[in-house]
């Protein structure tokens, strides 16, 4: 449920040299499944493959390294935070570039959401299936707990009845929860283009600022150019004849993309067309990159938006999913 949400490559990390212990110093070096794997596991220290007497060694010490007499191979430390969009983490306000996603009935809880908040990561409450009251409650609860961290909230599309989508929308606004996770549409609602409006204003140096953040999951191309585009005037028109935006906000949204970010979400837990994503995620970044400049695409109002894509689903299984068998269901 771990979403990074860019696939980029990491910034190339140098090994630093291995230099000479100093005599009498004992070497830790790796040589069993379980040693080996502390090593690798460590991701703030760099590995060093060594050869030594004894055979080929593992060790995160550069020291031991030297030590050891021949360095094979070497790389350097690769924490998380280090890894994917540094434009995601300054957006959403977080450390690490990954969110997890919503998991419906609140398996994706409030103390799950309040805990990957305080570490750093952005994690989306579950709630989808959960009653508007309990909604409200656990909003209100997360605003309390995550003390000021950002999180996000799930807006799940629900077809046949308009009134649940509306009613998470409401609360979101009222909690002024910052960011959603739009997923399973089929096309676009009223109430996930109102979440997005109703956090346009224009900041001090004119630029257009979306207050209200859109992560918008999805498996299909035709459905990431709904939200990759600003929203459509005939959505637009009649909020604001209801009030619920206003003619302001209404102009500036022809500027921006609906969502800030896609997920492509491959087979996995969730509303997927069960599709590899070895040929989604390639699909929606050469969808995002041809609408760049496009007239209405993300870049293409003036306003420099670029609209970030994730990946998620598969990420641990990239060949063809196993037959699944009720007691072989995917946990992440
Ligand atoms: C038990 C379970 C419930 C889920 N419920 C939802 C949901 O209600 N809404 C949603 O947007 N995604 C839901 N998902 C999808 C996850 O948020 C996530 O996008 C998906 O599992 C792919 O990411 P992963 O590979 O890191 O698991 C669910 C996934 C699981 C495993």
């Amino acid at each position: 449920m771990v979403s990074p949400p860019l696939v980029t490559t990491p910034p190339a990390a140098a090994a630093p040299p291995a230099r000479l212990a100093p005599p009498g110093r004992a070497t830790p070096l790796a040589r069993t499944p379980a040693d080996v794997h502390r090593v690798l596991a460590d991701l703030e220290r760099p590995v060093y493959v060594v050869r030594d007497a004894a055979g080929i060694a593992l060790t995160g010490d550069e020291q031991a390294a030297a030590a050891a007499g021949q360095v094979l191979a070497a790389a350097g430390p690769l924490p998380p935070r280090r890894l994917g969009s540094p434009a995601f983490r300054r957006d959403h306000g977080v450390d690490q570039a990954y969110m997890a996603g919503s998991m419906a009935n609140g398996i994706a809880s409030t103390d799950l959401v309040v805990n990957l908040a305080q570490a750093g990561y952005l994690a989306s409450f579950g709630a989808a299936g959960v009653v508007a009251a309990r909604v409200e409650e656990a909003l209100a609860d997360l605003r309390r707990r995550t003390g000021g961290r950002p999180f996000a909230c799930n807006l799940i599309h629900s077809p046949t009845e308009a009134a649940m989508e509306r009613e998470v929308i409401d609360a979101c606004l009222r909690h002024q929860v910052r960011c959603i996770e739009a997923s399973a549409f089929l096309d676009l609602t009223p109430q996930v283009v109102r979440y997005r409006l109703a956090g346009l204003h224009r900041g001090p140096d004119g630029r257009v600022v979306a207050a209200n953040r859109v992560v918008a999951k999805v498996s299909r191309t035709e459905v990431a150019e709904l939200f990759l585009r600003p929203a459509p005037e005939a959505l637009v028109r009649p909020l604001v004849e209801q009030g619920l935006v206003s003619a302001e906000q209404a102009a500036l949204a022809a500027a921006v993309p609906l969502a800030d970010d896609i997920t492509a979400e491959a087979d996995s837990g969730g509303h997927t067309d069960r599709r590899p994503l070895a040929v989604l995620l390639p699909e929606l970044l050469a969808l995002r990159d041809a609408l760049r400049d496009v007239p209405g695409g993300p870049g293409g109002s003036g306003g420099g938006w670029s609209v970030r894509v994730g990946a998620a689903g598969g990420l641990g299984t990239p060949g063809p999913s196993p037959p699944r068998s009720p007691s072989a269901r995917t946990t992440s």
